[in-house]
């Protein structure tokens, strides 16, 4: 049956995402930007698929005066989340954002690691999910706003997006799905979504969102059969500073 919706990731994949993702060199980068773009550090933001929180309390611990929301639709990673009373916590799924969030503005709204997640029953229609989530958080930015993407960005070899096609194909299915967890895939069954570099400048372009600044981290290994098998070119994490466009 096709309902349409984002599906939703089963627990045991969730309980692996109790971690921190952003490292210190990512983390400088992220403060860079801020300091950058909110020179009084006093701006307000939303986190989506943030989780545990941990990023979340590492910005308030850091800027002082900022405040700050997080939705994600997985009550385990919300309930591990630290009070804090300038942080506000909302169980729901980014494809219920508009509904959400009615009157609310937000100076920065981060995207760490989740837009891959935003997985429906085929391929198009999770790239359409994917563009409606950035074109839905770009309604609630400030006039002042930016979005911040973190993901991991897979290149093929040479055909820039296949990889991101063929892993949603291995991971999506159902069928294959015992096999693939058994290989380490968290998402097996569920599904994942990567894409390419050149992929996210579509989709932000298709969201009228500008990309101020893109920067690539280190490179991953892989061994060759894994670059033989899913056609795997260069494989990192990216992240993308990314603010509405202005309309002339
Ligand atoms: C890989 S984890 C990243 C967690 C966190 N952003 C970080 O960087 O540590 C993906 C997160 O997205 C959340 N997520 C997945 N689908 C979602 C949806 N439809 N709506 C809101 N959050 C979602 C998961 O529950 C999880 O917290």
């Amino acid at each position: 049956m096709n309902n349409n919706k984002i599906r939703q990731l089963n627990n045991q994949a969730i309980e692996q995402f109790d971690q921190e993702y952003v490292n210190d060199f990512q983390w400088e980068k992220i403060q860079n930007l801020i300091n950058k773009s909110f020179p009084q550090n006093n701006f307000c933001f939303l986190d989506i698929g943030g989780g545990n929180g941990k990023f979340a309390d590492r910005i308030l611990a850091t800027y002082p005066l900022s405040t700050g929301t997080i939705l994600d639709n997985a009550d385990i990673l919300l309930s591990l989340n630290k009070t804090d009373p300038r942080k506000k916590l909302i169980l729901g799924s980014v494809e219920d954002l508009t509904e959400l969030f009615v009157n609310c503005k937000y100076d920065l709204i981060f995207f760490n690691w989740t837009l891959h997640h935003f997985v429906k029953d085929s391929y198009a229609e999770t790239r359409k999910s994917q563009a409606e989530s950035l074109i839905n958080a770009s309604n609630l930015l400030s006039s002042i706003g930016y979005i911040s993407v973190f993901e991991n960005i897979y290149d093929g070899i040479f055909f820039k997006n296949l990889p991101s096609y063929i892993i949603f194909c291995l991971t999506s299915s159902k069928t294959l799905a015992p096999f693939f967890k058994k290989m380490g895939a968290n998402t097996a069954g569920c599904g994942v979504c990567f894409l390419s570099e050149k992929q996210w400048h579509e989709t932000f372009k298709k969201a009228e969102l500008l990309v101020s600044e893109y920067t690539n981290f280190d490179q991953w290994p892989f061994s060759i059969v894994h670059r033989l098998f899913l056609h795997l070119g260069l494989v990192r994490v990216g992240h993308f500073w990314v603010s509405k466009k202005v309309l002339k």
